[in-house]
């Protein structure tokens, strides 16, 4: 049986970096779901498409075909064949990610493949819903969240990292409003699953997150043999 890990949580928690880290150090397979809907979102945005007519939507999605593959160990996230993974990491993209991950067809498209994914690996699988709705019998999972001060504050650095003059406000304001989004959706909105592990890492190192995953991983796994 392939052990599954789960974590979910808003916008800038740290997911990603953290899930890379943990799944290299266990061996596991990294699922970084958000890439799947970003590559959903490139596809719509490159087509036009209005996402507010379903007739539109579903003829964009019938002409949209996600990928995933691993080179190096590295996730790379393919729309019709074509290598997407840098051009997803825009604010427009991300922007369209968040609106089009709110229609259910757009999720039922992915739940699918995720799964697949997940049914023949042991993976750590990172996104909004796993914990809740793709992976409900994963072994472990984890809510990893901080405050949108903290949030905001990473993103501020990273954008000025990249030689970017960001505004502080704006991106907590962008923040915000996506949470919100991501929340109140109708369709598996963004919440901690009843039997999560909840993390906040608004005072702690990516070091401390990713040593906590693994501890709690495994004293799983001895759970699970015992
Ligand atoms: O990088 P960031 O945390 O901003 O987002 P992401 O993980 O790349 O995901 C982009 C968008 O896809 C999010 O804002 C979510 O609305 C959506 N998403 C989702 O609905 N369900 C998932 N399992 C993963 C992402």
């Amino acid at each position: 049986m392939s052990f599954k890990i789960a974590i979910d949580g808003p916008a800038g928690a740290g997911k990603s970096t953290i899930a890379k880290r943990a799944a290299a150090e266990l061996g596991f397979l990294y699922v970084d779901t958000g890439a799947m809907y970003r590559a959903i979102a490139l596809g719509l945005l490159r087509m036009k498409a209005d996402i507010s007519s379903e007739t539109a939507l579903t003829d964009a999605l019938s002409r949209i075909e996600v990928g995933l593959g691993y080179e190096n160990g590295t996730q790379k996230v393919f729309l019709n064949g074509e290598d997407v993974s840098s051009l997803i990491r825009t604010e427009e993209v991300g922007n369209m990610a968040s609106s089009a991950a709110a229609k259910p067809q757009v999720r039922a498209k992915l739940t699918q493949l995720q799964r697949e994914i997940a049914g023949k690996n042991d993976v750590l699988m990172d996104g909004r819903d796993i914990g809740t709705v793709i992976l409900p019998d994963a072994q472990l999972k984890i809510y990893l969240t901080a405050s949108v001060e903290t949030r905001a504050r990473r993103r501020y650095k990273e954008l000025c990292g990249k030689g970017e003059a960001p505004s502080l406000d704006e991106i907590a304001a962008d923040i915000r409003e996506r949470d919100y989004r991501d929340m109140h959706r109708e369709t598996a909105p963004l919440r901690q699953a009843e039997d999560a592990v909840r993390i906040d890492s608004s005072e702690l190192t990516i070091e401390e997150v990713t040593a906590k995953i693994i501890s709690l991983m495994k004293a799983k796994r001895q759970e699970c043999s015992a």
